[in-house]
């Protein structure tokens, strides 16, 4: 067995890729890494110790007072053992999501490798990510299995609309890995903070947590690799397009990712108030949407993608801070 890592790895090191054979490094660094460095969920993770067993009553699911709804009245007045259930539902909702994303981001990294020519040294690192995303899918699903509880993923129709996602590769692979970020980072920027959260968790939660940190911080490497490589060659009139689209696609997946779970908010017969208090008329969930999205948007001004008319984009979309 391999333990989980025990301190949250650090992110993967961003370097600029100023020339082919720089790139191909870093794709092949991450690709020794990945065989080196993993884990799979039915080996390295314990489900049935006694420790790891889950329920749903256990106090280390309850909210912290500073979350926002953690620290909303109506949440402090319920009994203890609800205000546990409530914490567990939405970790394995965000897990839930996290694996439907993940199945998409599969499928387009499948799309995208199909028509790499031979010798193209992202061929192997794509395929290396793909099998850990299936790691990772099999991990959430088990969790949401043990929970017991009927959690749901993405609303229907959000999901109809996701369908397209795996095809984006067939029209830009810069999109794509647009795309990707847009998933990958707000997952990330919220396990991280959980984890630095100075409460103690329960021990299946931080595994599954440290276990993907550390092999995300590849993904997020390799897509940021990617754009650095690939938009600065793009023609002026695509280049264009995907500073459009970018912020556009960006908005939506921050949304996706971190959005209030609608069958927790039905079952618990959260009212209307205490919804929009803490979700829409919430400035600390909007700028936790924003920060979310911080890393990709700074990559994206480096890259030129911002300018006059798509900060207006960003701004709409409400994700865009002026840089520090
Ligand atoms: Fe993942
Ligand atoms: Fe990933």
């Amino acid at each position: 067995m391999t333990p989980a890592p025990s301190s949250t790895a650090a992110r993967e090191r961003d370097e600029r890729v100023a020339n082919r054979s720089a790139y191909e490094a870093v794709i092949e660094r991450l690709s020794k890494a990945s065989v080196d460095k993993h884990w799979e969920p039915y080996r390295d993770i314990p489900w049935d110790d006694p420790e790891f067993l889950v329920d749903p009553a256990d106090p280390r699911w309850e909210l912290p007072e500073v979350d926002k709804l953690g620290g909303h009245p109506w949440y402090r007045s319920r009994p203890p053992e609800v205000r546990a259930t409530i914490g567990l539902w939405r970790v394995a909702t965000a897990m839930k999501i996290g694996l439907q994303f993940e199945n998409l981001l599969k499928r387009g990294l499948l799309n995208y490798a199909y028509r790499l020519p031979n010798g193209a040294p992202e061929f192997r690192y794509v395929y290396h990510e793909t099998i850990e995303e299936g790691h990772h899918g099999m991990m959430f699903q088990e969790f949401v299995n043990r929970t017991g509880l009927p959690i749901r993923g993405m609303p229907g129709p959000l999901s109809a609309v996701a369908q397209v996602a795996p095809w984006i590769p067939l029209i830009s692979t810069e999109l794509f890995f647009v795309f990707v970020l847009g998933g990958e980072d707000p997952i990330d920027h919220v396990q991280r903070k959980v984890l630095k959260d100075g409460r103690a968790h329960h021990p299946l939660e931080e595994t599954i947590m440290r276990i993907h940190i550390a092999e995300e911080a590849r993904h997020i490497s390799f897509a940021r690799h990617y754009l650095r490589n690939r938009v600065p060659r793009m023609p002026a009139y695509r280049r264009f397009m995907l500073g459009i689209a970018a912020p556009i696609v960006l908005g939506v997946m921050a949304r996706i990712m971190l959005a209030p779970p609608l069958a927790m908010i039905k079952h618990f017969r959260i009212p209307s108030n205490v919804v929009s208090e803490v979700y829409l008329r919430n400035t600390a969930a909007k700028n936790e949407i924003r920060e979310s999205v911080g890393k990709t948007r700074e990559l994206c001004a480096e890259l030129g993608l911002v300018n006059a008319l798509t900060r207006r984009i960003w701004r709409a979309m409400g994700i865009w801070a002026d840089p520090r």
